[in-house]
């Protein structure tokens, strides 16, 4: 049983076939994004122009023809809405085209569960950081099974944070990982640390290190930033640990490709005798291979939808979603 997955949510246009959760092939095309930010027509209009290629790319490298594949797999959402229909249509293509099921992933649980599969943990606490989102999550069954989530970002996503502050300080090229190489020779500078239980905020942490520009060298601010944003999400991870009682933790999404935070993490976690893991970094990237992971359990679990009915929702929360062991 071959599931092909399609990930087109954001920058990324990806495709990955599995085989009983084993990853045969994950290609992609990523739309660089600008100056101006990421416009969702023109990023849609990129992956329109390399869907084909992709998904043809992940096929071959994969090893198989179109005729084993049995099933289809897309980003239902959260992301841009132009960018989540372009997935959406090839997927309903390639499903009809090949008279098989398909099944609508949520792109968050997506990467909780390659980090949760591949690093082997089975009911872990979950740290999910990337641009649009930061969550601490553990599975729970009532009402349905799912990704409860026990505490999240008031405002804006760490990742979305980072790259707003490397655009804010001039960092080339504008992103978060940028911020992450500067960080390596900086020296701490007090920044404002808001968290309230097992929630916390990052607009505070961004305008007060922002203004700091002129103050401080770049490494310094960067090092200082990305400490206090990673402090805040251990702390209030820790507090999730304990209050779950949970022995298992892992971290996914984009931030958690930054070394520094693993071993904030690592380091919290052996202290109280806790297992901690997360996945190859391509799976933490947008990946196609993801979504045909979480795809292949829910049509073995018979969740598929009729072509009719498959939809996008812009706002897909990770807790709506019914997650398939
Ligand atoms: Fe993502």
């Amino acid at each position: 049983m071959a599931v092909i997955g399609i990930e087109s949510s954001a920058h990324t246009f990806g495709v990955g076939i599995v085989e009983n959760g084993k990853v045969l092939s994950n290609e992609k095309e990523m739309y660089r994004i600008g100056k101006s930010g990421m416009i969702p027509n023109e990023v849609a209009e990129f992956h329109a122009g390399n869907a084909g290629a992709v998904i043809s790319r992940a096929i071959s490298k994969a090893g198989i023809s179109r005729k084993d594949i049995t099933g289809v797999g897309y980003t239902r959402g959260p992301g841009l809405g132009p960018c989540l229909q372009v997935g959406q249509l090839s997927a309903k293509i390639l499903a009809k085209r090949l008279g098989v099921p398909i099944a609508q992933v949520n792109h968050g649980v997506g990467h909780i569960e390659a980090a949760r599969i591949f690093s082997g943990l089975d009911k872990p606490v979950v740290l999910y950081v990337s641009g649009g989102n930061s969550q601490i999550l553990i599975l729970s069954e009532e009402p349905f099974r799912h990704y409860k989530v026990l505490g999240e970002t008031f405002d804006i996503g760490v990742g979305n944070m980072l790259d707003t502050f490397a655009r804010a300080i001039r960092l080339d090229p504008a992103w978060g990982s940028t911020v992450d190489k500067y960080a390596k020779n900086g020296k701490y500078v007090e920044l404002p640390y808001n968290v309230k239980g097992m929630d916390f905020s990052f607009t505070g942490l961004v305008t007060k290190a922002s203004k700091l520009a002129s103050a401080h060298s770049k490494e310094d601010l960067c090092f200082s930033i990305e400490e206090t944003a990673f402090a805040m999400l251990c702390e209030t991870t820790e507090r999730a640990l304990l209050l779950t009682g949970s022995k298992e933790l892992c971290v996914c999404g984009g931030v958690a490709q930054s070394a520094r935070l693993r071993e904030m993490l690592g380091i919290m976690a052996e202290e109280h005798g806790i297992r901690f893991g997360f996945c190859d970094n391509q799976f933490n990237a947008d990946n196609g291979a993801m979504i045909a992971l979480v795809a292949e359990r829910m049509l073995k679990g018979n969740c598929s939808a009729r072509i009719g009915e498959c939809d996008i929702e812009q706002r897909y929360r990770v807790d709506a979603a019914k997650v398939f062991l």
